[in-house]
């Protein structure tokens, strides 16, 4: 987490009184890759790195916002059907727009906010930056009202209708649920989700971050999601999570091999996810990394959101023993997620970085995982 000080002295500065801080975090996810939006189930954590915003209403019906990090001053009215171009204040705008769509009485406010969440790196940076807006807002002129599932769904409709990323709920579910040292399992189907204690003995978790920049953005991610709302429709099921392994054999000559191969992909991934959380159960990690490499497999080969420098650090992680790595996320790059056995982890955080850096001359960065709270007031 970022220093929040720097940020109310920011405020400060800038508008002469202080604010209120709010805070949303970023998320890794164990297991249960694009399995969201196919109805089934995802194994995400919150984590430390997140987004912070100082805030305090202004009695108008603008919106003053300062990005610390980008050193970008803009505003926009609450009521301007349009919003703002710049990409990063779309993601407030619909925030704002959607809360007030929630009947959240929105008025005009004045923001700085930053944070750590590395961008495009499959953490989530933007559902921190909606959830930070959906809990302040909701927070200041919402009385709270809305329940963390409904400021979840805010978030994402904010991607749906004002960036166009047709996202699952995973990424806000995290943000807005995250609890410090537990990571959580969701059905995306339902919405019922369990908290899972993670404190593996003997392994630690760890990204690596390719810095290869992942964009959702007008990228594939929405083709796979129709791929899979395809093969879904010609099932006669609602999404890929009714679709059985025998219905699909059967329809498989009616498919295209993409649209055959997507879905496929998201079958074993359904399967996975229930067998990690038998295999946590009973501390057997072997098991859990096992199943990563097999999801990772799935992501490369059949669902094609993969890289060359992703590929290469799962590689890597097989040379040197870690017991289970994949990519993370939407894809197309960002990070590996890593279950590293203790004794093995100094090894292979110098091995990695030193062979990344030969093969394609850019540093990897390597991001130990803590596992944090959900979004707060601080
Ligand atoms: C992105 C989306 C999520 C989810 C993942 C893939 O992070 O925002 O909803 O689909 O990709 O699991």
């Amino acid at each position: 987490m970022i220093d929040v000080n720097v940020l109310r002295n920011e405020f400060l500065n800038r508008f002469g009184r202080n604010g209120v801080a709010y805070v949303a975090p970023g998320r890794i996810n164990l297991i249960g890759e694009h399995t969201d939006y196919n109805g089934g189930f995802v194994f995400p954590g919150a984590v430390e790195q997140s987004i912070s915003a100082i805030i305090s209403p202004n009695g108008s019906d603008k919106v003053n916002a300062y990005a610390f990090d980008l050193r970008l001053a803009d505003s926009f009215r609450i009521n301007d059907s349009q919003g703002p171009e710049a990409v990063h204040l779309r993601y407030v705008y619909g925030v704002v727009r959607e809360m007030a769509a929630a009947g959240v009485a929105v008025g005009g406010f004045d923001v700085v906010y930053g944070g750590d969440v590395p961008l495009g790196a499959g953490m989530s940076s933007s559902a921190a930056l909606e959830c930070c807006f959906a809990y302040a807002l909701n927070d200041i002129f919402g009385d709270g009202r809305l329940d963390r599932m409904a400021l979840a769904k805010i978030g994402q409709a904010t991607e749906h209708k004002y960036v166009g990323v047709m996202c699952g709920i995973m990424d806000q579910f995290a943000s807005m649920h995250g609890r410090e040292g537990s990571l959580m399992r969701l059905d995306c189907r339902n919405g019922e989700f369990e908290y899972f204690p993670w404190n593996p003995a003997d392994y630690r978790l760890v990204l690596v971050n390719s810095c290869v920049k992942h964009e959702l953005v007008g990228s594939p991610y929405n083709d796979r999601r129709r791929s899979c709302e395809r093969v879904a429709a010609m099932a006669g099921v609602e999404t890929l999570r009714d679709c059985t392994w025998q219905q699909l054999e059967e329809l498989r000559p009616r498919l295209s091999d993409e649209d055959y191969r997507r879905a496929r992909y998201v079958l074993g991934e359904k399967d996975r996810v229930l067998a990690v959380c038998d295999a946590l159960q009973n501390d057997d990690y072997e098991t859990v990394g096992k199943k990563m490499y097999m999801t990772h497999e799935g992501l490369a080969k059949d669902y094609e959101v993969s890289c060359e420098e992703i590929d290469f650090l799962v590689g890597e992680a097989r040379r040197l023993g870690v017991t289970g790595c994949r990519i993370m996320g939407g894809g197309f790059g960002g990070c590996t997620i890593n279950l590293v056995k203790e004794s093995l982890y100094d090894n292979f955080v110098a091995e990695v970085e030193k062979s990344y850096k030969i093969r394609f001359g850019v540093d990897c960065q390597i991001i130990p995982v803590v596992i944090g709270d959900g979004a707060r007031r601080l």
